[in-house]
């Protein structure tokens, strides 16, 4: 995984898809109450510019500990679920069901077709896939397991958003 996607050509698309899923969310204008799960460098906060709550695995951008400690409305994953296994994916979704059934998802997913791998050595992100252990056709299967699809978009043929509530 390259931390460095928010440099150079690969900038315009990452930026767009972040533009895109504030825009999907009306997350700008609507009071809810924000988790970018997977943060990273935290793009979703500085677009917004507002304050988040920003959880990651990585100890370098993490700001809370335990996701079950805090109140939100609407949870940001992009580009995340594919470096979860399928049990960790069901086990998140589950575990958010219990305790928050009217929380929100934006789930953004990279293609991983011929186009996201030619725009990858373009802007010379040869490790843009690596590390991957749940592929996007799995993870829409599994997504369409729990959730509805409130509404969807797509960045430049190459990532899809989804925006979805939990299925009764
Ligand atoms: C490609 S980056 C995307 C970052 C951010 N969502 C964005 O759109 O800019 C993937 C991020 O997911 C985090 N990540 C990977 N596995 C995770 C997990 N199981 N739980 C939380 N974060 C995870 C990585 O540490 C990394 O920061």
């Amino acid at each position: 995984m390259n931390e460095d996607y928010y440099k150079g050509f690969g900038k315009i698309y990452f930026e767009k898809i972040i533009k895109e899923i504030i825009s999907i969310g009306n997350l700008k204008i609507n009071e809810k109450k924000i988790l970018d799960y997977g943060c990273g460098v935290k793009y979703l906060e500085k677009l917004l510019k507002k304050k988040i709550l920003n959880f990651d695995i990585n100890k370098k951008y993490t700001e809370i500990n335990d996701i079950n400690n805090h109140n939100f409305d609407i949870i940001v994953l992009n580009h995340v679920l594919m470096y979860m296994s399928e049990g960790q994916i069901i086990e998140l979704f589950l575990q958010i069901k219990s305790t928050k059934s009217n929380c929100e998802f934006i789930i953004g997913i990279g293609r991983m077709s011929l186009i996201n791998k030619l725009a990858s050595i373009l802007s010379f992100n040869f490790k843009a896939h690596t590390g991957t252990k749940t592929y996007p056709d799995k993870q829409i299967k599994i997504i369409l397991e729990y959730f509805e699809i409130i509404s969807k978009k797509s960045v430049f043929f190459m990532t899809d958003i989804y925006y979805l509530k939990f299925r009764n």
